[in-house]
């Protein structure tokens, strides 16, 4: 199942961050939509590729932002980002794998979903409120 975008529950208020959040949503849903379409193993890497490009860029530029504001939450975001590029290593490391099962495949992308969806509304948020004057 695709990732909506919940303004709500993931919106810091941070344009530059909000805007980088939906890219990244748009291209994990790309990712996902290989997957249960079983475009084949070729697409499914190329699109988990973008996906690792824009993780990294994205990654980079909230914890300058974070750097930059003084946040309580970089060491936990930074720790986080780090965790996620092991899934995303995993992830690759199954796929290009020959003959792996798409049930193995499946489990490795909802655990990526929901790992994006969870660290977005609890370690992102916390950009929240802050002072972007400072
Ligand atoms: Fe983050
Ligand atoms: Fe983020």
């Amino acid at each position: 199942m695709a990732i909506e975008w919940n303004t709500k529950r993931m919106a810091t208020g941070l344009p530059e961050v909000d805007t980088q959040h939906q890219e990244w949503i748009r291209r994990f849903n790309e990712f996902d939509k290989a997957i249960v379409n079983q475009q084949g193993h070729n697409t499914i890497l190329s699109t988990l590729d973008f996906l690792t490009q824009y993780s990294e860029t994205h990654f980079a530029n909230e914890e300058a932002i974070m750097t930059r504001l003084n946040s309580p939450a970089l060491a936990a975001n930074r720790a986080a980002h780090d965790e996620f590029r092991g899934k995303l290593a995993e992830i690759k490391a199954w796929v290009s794998h020959e003959g792996v099962s798409i049930v193995e495949v499946v489990a490795l992308k909802m655990t990526l979903e929901e790992w994006l969806v969870n660290h977005i509304c609890t370690i992102d948020i916390q950009l929240r409120g802050t002072d972007t004057r400072m």
